[in-house]
């Protein structure tokens, strides 16, 4: 949400930051700015639109080359997506320009004393109150920009990261972080600034993850951290461990294609080092054994597709450890004053790890005593941070907006972890076996990828229908909801997810002749389940539904109730929601290309949401 790009160095500071902006894209695409300092003043061009605006706009009335720059991607919160809501934000007398990422809760109290003050506002937003109490801050004498930023940074409440210059400093890009994400990317004789290593990447991949109310004062041969009180701040380095194709198309037309193909290696990645003889191994978790043991209730919590993965995991979880499990929306979770004790344990389960919603969800369970379980793909991010324990998934970076290999190595570590609990907890189930049964997935996946093209020609059928249902049962319901969620997010259709038995109270008079519905079939050795969904599969065809079914491949009950059939390879009910999502990926995917939308970039949307 917002993507903020920094560099001080000897390179041209458009042509990196640009570049860099063009990576954080995902994380907004509603206007896009930069600011350089240029003969002592602040030169700045911002945009509404996606990045190529920015770009076609910078050909006309290029910035001279300078070495010191700021850039903004934003998803609009405060103000509408115009030119002059775009970041950078400039102080009245010019000299600071500010970029941000997040929420600034008391803007309108800060803004109504600047306007007391005699300050002109050009924009709608939150941010530019920062630009001009910045300006202020400056002009006591000898003020230092880190100073002042610390000052204010005092005065804001919220969720910010903020990334700021001034036209009397040329050769400094100060930031600050509280609670969004600040990434410091540590080059020679040049440095960098991101809200994600993707920006950077094609430079370095020594990086600082700037931790909760720091302050960074970069320059080209100089990284300085402090707290708000200006205390030197204890940081780490890491290395970035995938490369830059990994944040690259390579011959796909979408990222998000890219990323359906990359599933079969997430999964096998997502397992690599945690299965030993068939048993599962968590060398990495930190969590005293007799924490886990102890547990008597687990809640997961999470959003969109995280949390539908989290719907699954309780599957899993309820089957193979008997420990009770619910799962909750983090939106809703703090709000309704749930009950949280040392004996729950919380798994938050997110791509980015810097989503507000579950990270604010993982603090107050902290705060209530319960233990917190972060499954996240982003290595270094805040909410497994704050966390007391992490499994990554090893997704490798997600960059299409719509989750696709994130999700499903999420599916397949909630099953790891709930072995490794069932493995932990004395289980007398034949853990072996199933441990077997997830190490065959991998594969599973690539077989139903080779088999997909018919699914696109679906896409070609259906795209003038004006909804879109999908059922399933068990597992399949968190399918259906997620298949139901792709293709809203990507081809902006109604589509509506439900449990197949949930049909016959209410949603079955959606169904006209020729409704198309998607229907996750069980494993047909599932018999009482199986013979459940055939009978809803009935009920729609009964209605003139359009019935296109995705079932194993052995299924030839489910044959003569199909009007367009999806095979999936067989594998265990509980398993079976890693192979049947996969056509549904596709079928979204397919659906946005037909009706000519963007991919990658649905309308309205970020993939990293920072702001409640
Ligand atoms: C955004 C994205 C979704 C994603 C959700 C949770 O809304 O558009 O695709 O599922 O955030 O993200 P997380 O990073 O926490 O998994």
């Amino acid at each position: 949400m917002c993507g903020i790009v920094g560099y001080v160095g000897p390179q041209s500071a458009t042509k990196v930051v640009i570049d860099g902006l063009r990576r954080l894209e995902y994380r907004g695409y509603d206007s896009a700015g930069i600011a350089t300092i240029q003969d002592g003043l602040i030169t700045f061009r911002k945009r509404a639109g996606k990045l190529g605006i920015l770009e076609s706009e910078l050909e006309q009335n290029p910035l001279l080359n300078t070495h010191t720059a700021i850039g903004h991607t934003r998803w609009a919160t405060h103000g509408g997506p115009n030119d002059s809501n775009a970041h950078p934000h400039i102080s009245a007398d010019g000299k600071v320009a500010v970029i941000h990422n997040g929420i600034i809760e008391n803007f309108t109290e800060l803004k109504n004393e600047l306007l007391k003050s005699g300050v002109d506002f050009q924009s709608e937003t939150d941010t530019e109150v920062v630009a001009h109490l910045l300006s202020e801050a400056m002009n006591v004498k000898d003020a230092e920009l880190a100073d002042a930023l610390r000052s204010v940074c005092k005065r804001l409440r919220g969720a910010f990261t903020l990334v700021v210059v001034h036209a009397d400093h040329p050769d400094l890009v100060v930031g600050a972080r509280r609670n969004s994400p600040l990434v410091v990317g540590l080059g020679t004789a040049e440095n960098f600034l991101a809200s994600d290593v993707a920006a950077f990447i094609e430079h370095t991949r020594t990086a600082i993850e700037l931790g909760q109310d720091q302050v960074v004062e970069l320059r080209a041969d100089s990284v300085h951290v402090t707290d708000f009180d200006g205390n030197a701040a204890q940081t780490s380095q890491y290395e970035v461990t995938w490369d830059i194709q990994a944040a690259e198309k390579s011959g796909y037309d979408t990222f998000m294609l890219k990323e359906i193909n990359e599933q079969p290696k997430a999964v096998a990645d997502t397992l690599l080092g945690r299965i030993r003889d068939n048993h599962i191994v968590l060398d990495d978790l930190k969590f005293d054994l007799d924490v886990l043991k102890s547990i008597d209730k687990i809640i997961i919590t999470a959003c969109g597709t995280a949390y539908h993965a989290g719907l699954i995991a309780k599957y899993a979880i309820e089957h193979w450890t008997r420990i009770p499990c619910e799962v909750e929306l983090a939106s809703e979770f703090r709000y309704r004053d749930p009950v949280l004790n040392e004996k729950i344990l919380i798994i938050a389960i997110s791509q980015s790890g810097e989503t507000m919603d579950t990270l604010m969800a993982t603090r107050y369970a902290r705060e209530q005593g319960s233990k917190v379980l972060a499954i996240c793909n982003t290595q270094g991010s805040t909410i497994p941070r704050e966390s007391d324990a992490v499994i990554y998934t090893h997704a490798g970076p997600e960059i299409a907006v719509a989750s696709t290999k994130a999700f499903i190595t999420q599916v397949i570590t909630v099953y790891v972890f709930a072995l490794f609990l069932a493995q932990v907890r004395g289980s007398s189930m034949d853990i072996e076996a199933l441990v077997r049964e997830v190490s065959d997935m991998s594969a599973k996946v690539d077989v139903v990828l080779d088999t997909i093209e018919p699914v696109k020609q679906l896409a070609e059928q259906f795209k003038d229908a004006s909804s879109v249902l999908f059922i399933g049962r068990h597992v399949g319901f968190p399918v259906a909801l997620e298949g139901a969620l792709k293709l809203k997010e990507l081809a902006y259709m109604h589509a509506e997810g439900f449990a197949a038995g949930e049909l016959k109270h209410g949603p079955i008079a959606l169904i006209e002749p020729g409704v198309p519905v998607i229907v996750i079939v069980p494993p047909a050795k599932d018999s009482v389940l199986h013979e459940k969904i055939v009978s809803n599969i009935q009920e729609v065809r009964a209605r003139g539904a359009k019935t296109i079914i995705v079932a194993e491949e052995n299924d030839d009950i489910v044959e003569q109730f199909a009007d367009y059939l999806i095979r999936i390879p067989q594998c265990p009910t509980l398993l079976q929601p890693v192979v049947s999502v996969v056509p549904l990926q596709v079928f979204a995917a397919e659906m946005a290309t037909v009706k000519g939308y963007d991919v990658d970039q649905p309308r309205n949307l970020a993939k990293s949401v920072t702001v409640e």
